[in-house]
């Protein structure tokens, strides 16, 4: 029972996962905010920008079809009901993940925050607020089924937890500058 609801989760999940992982290794190039500030600090700051968000988003669908082709093997292999991903599903989930990445950035700027500082609660949660609120305005039908309660209090717990984890994994191997 909870083993399905955390494979449901996950599985859900992995389209808003990669792409914050993806951007790390694809960042440089153009910042979204052109190095303009608001109110003494960079609006978003050079941590955020369009070959990252590009690739990451493009990572997040690509690995929604990736899962797509397998769900019925996958499924049948854990013994849990997985589901597919609609296309306005996956992107939703991907490009929301960036975008709640990049509203976090935003506040951090605001708050005096330096690019690379740790917020905590904010980090680790962000993408997934994003992702969230995203599948539910672009796909709701899909969302609420997909996403029941149980499955919600699942992600809000094992996010974090994952969000630490890969980053801490990521700085170790050097790919990340912080490990947060
Ligand atoms: N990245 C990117 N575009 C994004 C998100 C991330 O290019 N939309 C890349 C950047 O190279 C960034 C790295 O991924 O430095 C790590 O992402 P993150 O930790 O989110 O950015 P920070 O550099 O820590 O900046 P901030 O303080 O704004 O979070
Ligand atoms: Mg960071």
């Amino acid at each position: 029972m909870v083993g399905s609801l955390v494979a449901t989760a996950f599985w859900a999940m992995l389209p808003a996962y990669v792409p914050n992982n993806a951007a790390v290794l694809a960042g440089g190039g153009r910042p979204i905010d052109g190095g303009r500030e608001w109110r003494g600090a960079r609006v978003l700051g050079d941590g955020k920008t369009w070959r990252g968000t590009a690739v990451g988003t493009a990572a997040g669908v690509a690995l929604a079809l990736l899962l797509n082709a397998i769900v019925g093997p996958a499924g049948a292999a854990i013994g849990v009901e997985l589901p597919a991903f609609d296309l306005r599903a996956a992107v939703a989930l991907a490009f929301g993940a960036m975008c709640g990445d990049i509203g976090a950035s935003f506040l951090k700027r605001r708050s005096g925050r330096e690019r690379g500082a740790a917020f905590p609660g904010l980090d680790q949660l962000d993408f997934v607020v994003g992702a969230l609120v995203a599948v539910f305005l672009v796909a709701p039908g899909w969302a609420t089924a997909v996403f029941t309660l149980p499955v919600l209090a699942v992600v809000l717990v094992m996010t974090p937890v994952l969000h630490v984890g890969t980053n801490v994994i990521a700085y170790a191997i050097g790919v990340k500058n912080e490990p947060w």
